[in-house]
């Protein structure tokens, strides 16, 4: 039986959607005979009945495939759009497109809205998981998040050189939301000197020390500061509201704090990385990851499953019930994990364990 299968995009974008979407359309159509729909703007697509028949033919201009390497997704997406209000209606565009099954590809909060449609309603769906923010759970990767640690890397190059011309603090301010993953692989990768992220506090007194010394143990006078946008200071809780009162991001807020600090005797710049973090064309990990996630949801569609998201797990893609998946997410940065002790271990300020001082070494 021909099935109509719908596939969408939903939540922030990011390198590989259209890897995933050439894949699914690709192995449906050419191994099940299926008919493929994309539904523009995730569930708002469905909520206005559209779609648009994905062709294999079509996905080619001469033989190249340009589904395999472009970011973004074709099919657009919307963040913080529609929410658990929304299901009914989303549900009855399901229906009135007529779709045998649904693949959605999103983050921890899309994933909260596919879990919830099949709660309300009869639909089959079977989720693949991406984000930059890398916070989903169960799964060790997801789409995105490999393309967006080697843009932050290659910005780190680009701003270490010129810290070092001027002898300056750069502060490099990365997305995440409200995980650390994003700043602390990229701050490794990187090489930066101090990495603070929201799974570990710490404090301007710490950051300053470490910056002492390495002047004085390394005659080093430029330093490398990679913030995670939700990061926050150890000894203030009121961290975001001052945020908001000053109207800036936690770099620019570091910089002040320690510009005051230091009586201006510091001079640092900020770089806030932003939507570049989401853009350009999907690394090799990201399209081997998207690839295999996109036949394997495909596949766990023939086997009329439901309520499952495919993860990576030991090197291997295998089908996880959502709602574990929801349990565990969003999956923060382990304080006790091997990447921080990497870090640590590499002479690394990563914030204060105990909150009492800075701890930048290993023991
Ligand atoms: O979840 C992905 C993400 O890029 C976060 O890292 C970031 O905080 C957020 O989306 C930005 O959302 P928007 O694209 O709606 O500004």
């Amino acid at each position: 039986m021909q099935k109509r299968l719908g596939i969408l995009t939903s939540g922030g974008d990011c390198p590989g959607l259209n890897t995933a979407i050439r894949a699914v359309v690709n192995h449906a159509t050419l191994t099940y005979g299926w008919q493929v729909v994309g539904i523009p703007y995730a569930t708002r697509g469905l909520r206005k009945r559209q779609s648009v028949v994905l062709a294999v033919h079509g996905l080619d201009l001469h033989g190249i495939d340009p589904l395999l390497c472009i970011g973004g997704t074709i099919l657009g997406s919307i963040n913080k759009g529609d929410t658990l209000d929304n299901i009914d209606e989303v549900l009855s565009g399901y229906k009135a497109l007529e779709l045998d099954a649904l693949i959605g590809i999103g983050g921890d909060g899309s994933l909260r809205i596919f879990h919830q449609l099949q709660l309300q309603g009869n639909c089959q769906l079977i989720a693949i998981p991406k984000t930059i923010d890398n916070d989903v759970g169960l799964t060790e990767r997801v789409v995105g998040f490999d393309t967006a640690v080697n843009t932050i890397v290659e910005a780190i190059n680009r701003l270490t050189f010129t810290a070092a011309s001027h002898d300056r603090v750069m502060i490099i301010e990365v997305m995440g939301r409200s995980v650390g993953h994003l700043a602390l692989q990229a701050g490794i990768a990187g090489g930066a000197d101090i990495i603070l992220i929201p799974e570990i506090p710490y404090s301007i007194e710490g950051i300053y020390q470490h910056i002492a010394e390495l002047r004085q143990r390394y005659w080093r006078r430029f330093a490398i500061i990679v913030v995670a946008e939700g990061a926050q200071i150890a000894t203030d809780s009121l961290i975001y509201s001052q945020c908001e009162q000053i109207n800036c991001g936690m770099g620019q807020y570091i910089a002040e704090e320690m510009r005051h600090h230091s009586n201006q005797q510091i001079d640092i710049r900020v770089s806030v990385l932003g939507h570049i973090q989401r853009g350009g064309i999907p690394s090799a990990g990201d399209r081997l990851i998207a690839s295999a996630f996109g036949k394997a949801a495909v596949d766990l569609v023939a086997e009329e499953k439901s309520d499952l998201m495919v993860a990576w797990q030991n090197g291997e893609v295998v089908p996880i019930a959502l709602e574990s998946v929801l349990q565990k997410s969003p999956q923060g940065v382990d304080p006790d994990g091997f990447l921080l002790q990497t870090a640590r271990s590499l002479g690394i300020y990563v914030g204060e364990l105990d909150g009492n001082h800075p701890q930048g070494r290993s023991k």
